[in-house]
């Protein structure tokens, strides 16, 4: 046996150690569950099959350091560099404007290039499933889309293959100058590691781990150590170590163990050792599929169905199927199949082996199953199935890519032999019970019976009383996953009947294919542009694309760590709403290399950072209540949590309609009127009210907040290395908090991995403390949250409930409009103002409109600024009104949209004048783009012929004022530009790069205004000692103020050296420069902006938001499953109008990702809070943001041409946070897929749908025979069936009008 002593096992994660040890820190870490592929690394190894070396991506964050031994790591830094030679991922991907924030980027260049390791010709599907472990926040959504063009449109033309993309898509990058990939110039496994292998033991601070070499070794130490926990791919247990804060002070890794890895043919089925991963398993079943007559590989198919909604590949490379049987999850997605297909297992022990048959005997409970403590899963056999036998398996979930399941089936029918007549059938559920569960008695009552229309009218009244669920089930969705288990056995019953009718040559009235799950469609992409000549309007790629592509981009906590370096965890409270009572620390101050425990007493300054003034009481769950300082980060968080803590609790207030009754609202109340809405409503033909909440959403901008506080040691000096928005406010509110002027504070950014809004305040509650901790113990402090802390602390976009009271005239004129919002702002008033009144009209002119906003004060932690800023859920209110005026007058909406339009020099609201309107522009272009009319033709023909698939389309309109409208002094910004001796530029603005491309674009100006390429310009950071009281980069008003301020700057610095180039015309920028500074010129100029003109009045209505106004128009298409819930976005034409683009590459990037960003919002993202105020959904495993899946099939994104904007630099129009809101359009898309729906059950009229449309709430607006069964009572469910058994003659009638109209009259409609 051989000991290796490592300093924290437990701790010990790969992307940690490369990090921290190695000092590699291209690998990111941005959830540390494996649940977002920013850690993505490939591992190489010579495993015992198949032959050697295996190549495969690994989330590095969930990879225990020792199961590594024996393997190759080859990370972001290995393949390739900017100083050395890029690999051709790299360049790919940075070259096609692939990189954004850069932050996930060397995760998804790892995926890519493990793939190409692999396979260096993939296809589509396999780019799509490498990609499936990827979450993507900033968008360049193309470039991965059409990747499989990019990286070899010769071979794809060649055979034939459609290359969708436009030609207006290459303008913005030349694929033939990309290097081509040569898989012979790859790193080569090192030969040492095909070492024998050997019993290996490590021991760490608090862990055993131990990899036996055989299986008796196994067995041996598993009978010495029964509570020991096997780990293959530590998917399940590094969550629990990490998050649920369980300690296996013992564990087993049986990976490599020749038995455990078997896989073998047996007379009745395939054999799988337990330690077979599941990518493994996917492998054999895909070639027995292919081998082996149709028949015999029913549950193989239905495998592999789960397999690809199962994780994402990284997950997949490394679980084991004995990890996700043992498990023993309630939401497994491998365990119904199992269950339904009667799998054999066989469990050793040091005693023998037995073999049991896999029913629901084999979960006794909650997360247990009948394995002896010292026993071992050794093998499973995944049995063929026989002529006559039908098998299926079902999952839904959340997002469609890499989610947990709501509720996931499979389901088995055997029948007589050449009959209908069901011999067996097993239905097993899993998300139904704290265990998977075999439907026993429906199975029971059903067997014998003919595979009919009454049978399934008996099936679905069966499961409705067999699968309940308490009201309180944990996981809720009551209604919705009762629902499925209906639907879901719907779908098996067309299935089955059609197979039957193959099978028995008889014809069958259903057409059973569309009521499978969604398969994956070819996406293509495409952009309408015109490129220019000039500098400016340049698709010029980001400027650190490369470096963020090679893992060289330096972000806050890739700085190398300081030798005397501590690290800082928050201690944050578990109650909303609490008095501190006592604060325990002793556990928390023996947790080895623990240096401090710090509360506001060690606050030198003032601890006012914002509105709320310090007492102890806590007043949201989350809220920073202390802090520890320790040697690792590990150490600090483990101390972090051992603090105990007493409360006593007071009443919170969580939701918006709590803050409403108790009338708890921060002030002021803000209100904006036009006209006389009371006269309105009296001229109106029609009034209607309404009401619709729209849910919160969570930044998850990948790089975590982060700050690193060094104390210089002098006149209270600190430099702040800080992922933020604000240098200026992380400045000054440090200063404050250490009692120390302005002047003594540097805050330091470089660039960030993403922001949105949600570091632009709320960075500075990391780093005020931080820096306080610096101060203390006169060391360099570092703290990087983990995501569930930063989910947890930072708050979000505020939830949306808005009222309305709308009046308008048969013709669909809106002549009167009443509106009232209130935004759950959280515990502090923060950027809670928002924009919401001054985009309640959207695009629609109201003559008499009046508008209410009030901030709920609750006891959520703070919500605060986020793209759009409170504009984008305005306007979703006001499409909500406008579709339910449409859906009263039977008019189509995009005609009551177009009939309510403003027109050029119309007055919104608030008094400001229209000029350069271009909405009506957009809105031709993109019905044209779109072909809108034949799409709506189509539609109505397709949902005429489906049942239970229906589609929708909806063009939105959108209408963005452009300022920071939080403060007039804000509105303001400098520069500062220094030309060196050798021609070189410095420069520097007061704003912050995130990923938007701000420095990119900022570049482009002084290349122009200096008329120097800008190769010869350099930015290095943002920071308060260049550039001093900066506004945050906020508000999409960045590219417009600082680019003012450089030109200012630059346009200094060109008088001053004019005379040199009048007196050497012919010189070169250089030669000016050099004469200017021997003639002793100033080549240090700084620049100033303020936007003339702006201010505004709430009291007396009256001045000017806005300095002008961005616009755009989508439409979307969807189909929608209406049986799950689950929807497609097949197609969507986006026209922005963003005025003569800086650099179309980065702002058509900015169009996508700011639509994907509000696909997210409007349909996926879901926050959920307990009554008691503690967020549910922390981390990529709970809460879904879109995925390469969810980026509509077909995406056209057109700038609108000639259209130069005179408000801003260079003519252009700020485009972050405009094209947002376009994302609506997939929402009333939806919905008017969901009216198509309940027109079919005999449903018109205006109906409530909240955001966003998740699967749940488009499968409950669906209302049908279905959802009406599930929530029907038991008793009325049995004189249902007596009535159907009493009337039989007349049934089938019946039950077209009234109940599930289903076969015999849909069958010809359903597909
Ligand atoms: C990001 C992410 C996504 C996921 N998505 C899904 C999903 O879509 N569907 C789904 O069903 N699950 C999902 N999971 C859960 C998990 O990946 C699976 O359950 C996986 O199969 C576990 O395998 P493992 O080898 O990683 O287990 P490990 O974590 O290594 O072990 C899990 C448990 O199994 C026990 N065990 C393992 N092998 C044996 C054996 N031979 N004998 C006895 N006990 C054994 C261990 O003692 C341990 O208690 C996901 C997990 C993550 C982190
Ligand atoms: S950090 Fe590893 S998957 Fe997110």
């Amino acid at each position: 046996m051989r000991d290796l002593k490592l300093k924290s096992l437990q701790a010990g994660n790969c992307s940690l150690t490369l990090r921290f040890t190695v000092g590699l820190t291209g690998t990111k870490l941005g959830c540390a569950e494996g649940g977002c592929g920013a850690c993505t690394v490939m591992v190489s190894r010579s495993s015992p099959s198949p032959p050697p070396p295996r190549h495969f991506a690994v989330n590095a964050c969930l990879a225990p350091l020792c199961s590594l031994h024996h393997s190759a790591v080859t990370t972001v830094e290995g393949i390739g560099s900017v100083a050395s030679k890029l690999h051709p991922v790299q360049e790919r991907i940075a070259r096609a404007h692939g990189s954004q924030c850069g932050f996930c980027t060397p995760g998804i260049v790892m995926s890519m290039y493990a793939l190409l390791r692999n396979n260096p010709q993939p296809s589509l599907l396999d780019i799509e499933e490498a990609f499936q472990g990827e979450v993507l926040r900033s968008y360049q959504s193309k470039t991965f889309v059409c990747s499989p063009c990019w990286w070899q449109k010769e071979t794809y033309m060649e055979s034939g293959w459609p290359c969708t993309c436009s030609e207006a898509y290459f303008l913005l990058y030349n694929p033939s100058e990309f290097m081509p990939l040569d898989p012979t110039q790859e790193i080569i496994f090192p030969i040492e590691l095909k070492k024998p292998l050997k019993q290996l033991c490590f021991q760490g601070e608090r862990v055993l781990w131990i990899q036996p070499s055989s299986l008796t070794e196994l067995l041996d130490f598993k009978t010495q150590y029964p509570e020991a926990r096997l780990v293959v791919g530590n998917t399940e247990v590094g969550i629990e170590m990490k998050f649920k804060n369980l300690l296996y002070p013992v564990i087993l890794a049986p990976a490599f163990i020749p038995e455990l890895n078997t896989v073998q043919r047996t007379a009745d089925g395939i054999l799988f050792g337990a330690a077979c991963t599941l990518t493994r398993l996917g492998m054999v079943l895909r070639d027995a599929v292919q081998e082996l007559p149709t028949y015999q590989t029913e549950v193989f198919r239905a495998v592999l169905e789960q397999l690809r909604w199962f994780a994402g590949q990284q997950v997949r490379n490394v679980a084991a199927i004995g990890g996700n049987i043992v498990t023993a999850s309630p939401i497994s997605d491998l365990n119904p199949v199992f269950l339904a297909a009667g799998c054999k297992l066989t469990l050793a022990s040091k005693g023998g082996k037995r073999v049991i048959e896999m029913d629901d005997s084999f979960f006794p409970g909650y997360r247990k199953t009948v394995l002896k403590p010292d026993e071992i899963l050794l093998f499973i056999e995944i049995p063929f199935t026989k002529k006559g036998q039908y098998f299926s398996a079902f999952k839904q979930s959340q997002r469609r890519e890499d989610d947990i399941a709501t509720v996931t089936c499979a389901m088995n029918v055997a029948f007589e032999e050449n009959t209908n007549s069901v011999r067996n059938l097993r239905l097993s559920y899993g998300g139904m019970a704290p265990t998977t569960v075999l439907a026993k008695e429906t199975c029971k009552r059903l067997t014998g019976r003919k595979w009919s229309d009454e049978l399934l009218q008996d099936a679905c009244s069966l499961l409705a009383k067999e699968m309940t669920l308490d009201p309180s089930a944990p996981g809720g969705m009551v209604t919705y996953r009762r629902t499925l288990t209906i639907s879901l056995f719907f779908k098996f019953y067309l299935i089955v009947q059609h197979k039957l009718a193959q099978d028995l040559n008889v014809e069958v009235r259903c057409g059973p294919f569309a009521n499978v799950q969604f398969s994956l469609y070819l996406p293509s992409l495409w952009q309408t542009l015109k490129l220019s000549d000039d500098v400016v309007g340049r698709p010029i790629m980001h400027l650190s694309a490369l470096k963020q592509a090679t893992g060289e981009a330096v972000y806050c906590d890739d700085i190398p760590c300081y030798d005397n370096e501590l690290h800082l965890a928050l201690v944050t409270s578990t109650k909303a709403h609490a008095f501190i009572e006592n604060i325990d620390t002793k556990e928390a101050m023996c947790v080895p290399g623990v240096v401090a425990f710090l509360t506001a007493k060690d606050i030198p300054g003032s601890n006012r950072t914002g509105p709320a003034v310090y007492d102890e009481t806590v007043t949201c769950v989350g809220h920073i209540i202390a802090a520890i300082v320790a040697d690792t980060q590990a150490h600090a968080q483990r101390a972090a949590k051992a603090v105990k803590i007493t409360y006593k609790e007071l009443k919170p207030v969580v939701t918006i309609q709590e803050a409403i009754s108790c009338k708890s609202f921060y002030q002021p109340t803000r209100k904006i009127e036009q006209g006389n809405i009371e006269e309105g409503f009296k001229k109106a033909d029609h009034i209607l009210e309404g009401e619709m909440h729209i849910g919160g959403q969570e930044h998850f901008y990948l790089e975590t907040n982060c700050t690193l506080a060094v104390p210089r040691g002098e006149d209270g000096e600190m430099e702040m290395f800080v992922s933020t928005q604000s240098t200026s406010k992380t400045q000054m509110l440090v200063a404050k908090a250490l009692g120390v002027p302005a002047n003594r504070i540097v805050c330091r950014v470089k660039r960030m991995g993403g922001g949105f809004g949600g570091k632009e305040c709320r960075s500075t509650i990391l780093s005020t403390v931080v820096a306080v901790a610096a101060q203390k113990l006169k060391k360099p402090v570092r703290c990087m949250l983990d995501r569930d802390e930063d989910m947890l602390v930072t708050g979000g976009r505020h939830p949306f409930l808005g009222r309305y009271k709308v009046g308008f005239m048969k013709t669909g004129r809106i002549v009167s409009l009443e509106v009232t919002y209130y935004s759950n702002a959280g515990n502090s008033a923060d950027l809670s103002l928002s924009r919401a009144l001054f985009h309640m009209e959207n695009c629609y002119n109201i003559p008499h409109i009046r508008g209410m906003g009030y901030m709920c004060k609750t006891n959520l932690p703070s919500n605060t600024a986020f793209r759009g800023f409170g504009g984008p859920q305005g306007m979703m209110v006001a499409e909500s009104w406008m579709g339910d005026v449409a859906l009263h007058c039977g008019l189509p909406v995009e005609q009551v949209r177009r009939l309510n339009m403003y027109k050029q020099g119309d007055r919104t609201p608030f008094t400001q004048r229209l000029e350069q309107f271009t909405i009506d522009r957009c809105w031709e272009e993109c019905l044209s783009i779109s072909q809108y009319n034949q799409r709506r033709k189509a539609i109505e023909q397709f949902n005429r012929q489906h049942r239970w698939k229906k589609r929708g389309i909806a063009v939105i309109p959108t209408k963005f004022g452009i300022t920071l409208t939080s403060n007039l002094y804000s509105i303001q910004a400098g520069a500062l530009v220094h030309v060196y001796i050798d021609g070189s530029v410095l420069l520097t603005h007061g704003g912050t790069e995130m990923g938007q491309g701000l420095h990119t674009k900022m570049v482009q100006v002084a290349s122009k205004v200096l008329g120097i390429p800008c190769s010869k310009i350099h930015i290095s950071e943002t920071s308060t000692s260049t550039v001093p009281n900066t506004s945050p980069t906020a508000a999409s008003a960045s590219s417009d103020l600082n680019g003012m301020a450089i030109y200012d700057a630059c346009q200094t610095l060109n008088q001053r050296l004019q005379p040199y180039k009048t007196k050497n015309p012919k010189g070169t920028w250089e030669d000016w420069v050099k004469a200017a500074y021997f003639d002793r010129v100033n080549l240090s100029a700084n620049g100033f902006y303020k936007t003339p003109d702006m201010g505004y009045d709430f009291e007396t209505n009256e001045g000017k938001p806005f300095n002008y106004f961005s616009y755009g128009v989508a439409c979307s298409e969807v189909e929608v499953d209406c049986l799950t819930g689950d929807h497609k976005n097949l197609h969507t034409s986006i026209v922005m109008d963003v005025g003569n683009s800086l650099n179309p590459a980065i702002d058509i990037g900015q169009v996508e990702g700011a639509f994907m960003q509000g696909v997210g919002l409007f349909t996926l993202e879901e926050l959920l809070y307990s009554p008691e105020g503690v967020l549910l959904t922390r981390g990529p495993g709970m809460y879904k943001i879109p995925a390469f899946g969810d980026i509509p099939t077909e995406l056209n994104v057109s700038l609108l041409r000639d259209a130069p904007n005179e408000k801003a630099i260079f003519s252009s129009k700020a485009v972050g946070e405009p094209p947002l809101f376009l994302a609506a359009s997939v929402f009333y898309a939806i919905k008017d897929a969901i009216t198509a729906a309940r027109a079919e059950s005999g449903l018109r009229g205006p109906f409530r749908l909240d955001s966003p449309a998740t699967p749940e709430r488009i499968r409950n607006a669906c209302e049908d025979s279905f959802t009406k069964l599930v929530r029907m009572t038991p008793l009325f469910i049995v004189a249902l069936c007596f009535f159907i058994f009493s009337h039989k003659s007349s049934f089938t009638l019946w039950l077209d009008f009234h109940w599930i109209r289903i076969c015999c009259v849909l069958g010809s409609r359903t597909q």
